[in-house]
């Protein structure tokens, strides 16, 4: 067999890569779990998944170490409670892998201010005035993840929607430095599941930390009840008919009831003589059902940092050997040494 071929062979038999990046800040809400946890981790059948607690990024917003590595830790929890097999993936630090940054700086170097000026969050930013103030790690957010995606030849991005511009940002970017320096970079593509795209919150708009509408994932199963008591309804009386299409209830109850249980509801909801709180009695039964597992499992592992330690150790090395041998694909094509100097 001749040496394209076999590469060739390789390259087929390779599974397609998923990675994706999560900011470690703060405990996760269900939007975050429905919308990309749980497909993330669902990918790890059929994909080899790398997924990273984007802790660099966490820098534009965080001050306190302390927090930092908490979240970290609780990140990691999160992901291995909810299922993700760390034998089979690489779940790591962001911060574990410095190649990233050496990257940024070469995909600094192809992408132009217009361009990054554009970026939704940017643009953001820019509306609230006085841009001087921002951060530059906040405008050149986008170059980093870019960075974060290409430095591991990742083939999908599982994300949410507010993140799709910056996965086809980075697509441009690897395509730009294609372009200059020759085939160097695979190019990625957002992976956003249709029917989970937006999770409503509370109050029905989306699922979302600066709305705090949001239900935390791990929460006891009294402060889930608590929080269910607070999702805002209208004053339609008990004995009236009631439309399931509009309310806030039904619209979470559909993530965690059965086909059957939803039916049930709806037909209720229809008929009349069936109120907001039985509805919401029947949400927490449902919640309590996924949940409550998970919830054991979340507490037992955040107990146990050693083992969280070794779990994002062991990411960071599959990962880093990745990461290595992509920047130095970079490294030689821009015209460095394909590894930098070692001190003698
Ligand atoms: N920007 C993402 C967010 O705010 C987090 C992130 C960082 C990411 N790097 C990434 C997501 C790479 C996907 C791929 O949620």
């Amino acid at each position: 067999m001749s040496d394209t071929t076999t590469t060739k062979a390789a390259a087929a038999q390779r599974r397609k890569r998923s990675l994706s990046g999560i900011k470690p800040t703060g405990s996760p809400h269900l939007g975050n779990y429905l919308g990309m946890v749980v497909p993330a981790i669902a990918l790890q059948e059929t994909h080899d998944a790398y997924y990273f607690a984007a802790d660099y990024h966490a820098l534009t917003s965080v001050r306190d170490p302390e927090e930092m590595r908490r979240s970290t830790y609780e990140l990691t929890a999160t992901f291995l409670a909810c299922g993700l097999d760390p034998e089979r993936t690489a779940f790591f630090r962001q911060s574990d892998v410095p190649e990233v940054c050496e990257l940024t700086w070469l995909l600094s170097c192809v992408i132009t201010m217009g361009e990054l000026s554009l970026a939704h969050a940017w643009k953001a930013r820019k509306a609230e005035g006085d841009e001087g103030t921002a951060l530059h790690g906040l405008f050149a957010y986008p170059v980093l993840m870019a960075s974060d995606i290409i430095i591991y030849d990742s083939d999908v991005v599982p994300v949410g929607k507010d993140q799709i511009q910056h996965v086809e940002m980075a697509r441009d970017m690897a395509k730009r430095f294609n372009y200059h320096f020759g085939e160097t970079f695979r190019l990625p593509e957002p992976l956003v599941r249709e029917e989970v795209m937006t999770i409503p919150g509370l109050d029905g708009r989306k699922m979302s930390k600066s709305y705090d509408n949001g239900i935390d994932i791990f929460l006891s199963k009294k402060k889930l009840k608590q929080r269910i008591a607070q999702i805002v309804t209208d004053s339609t009386p008990l004995e009236a008919p009631k439309d399931p299409a509009t309310c806030n209830v039904v619209a979470l109850y559909r993530y965690f009831a059965t086909p059957e249980e939803l039916a049930e509801m709806e037909a209720a909801y229809r008929r009349g003589g069936y109120g907001y709180g039985h509805a919401k009695m029947a949400l927490l039964e449902a919640m309590d059902r996924t949940l409550g597992p998970l919830r054991e499992k979340y507490d037992a592992l955040i107990a146990n940092p050693r083992y969280l330690d070794e779990v994002l150790a062991a990411g960071a090395d599959k990962a880093r050997v990745v990461a290595q041998d992509v920047m130095g694909r970079a490294r030689e094509k821009v015209g460095y040494p394909r590894t930098p100097h070692a001190p003698r």
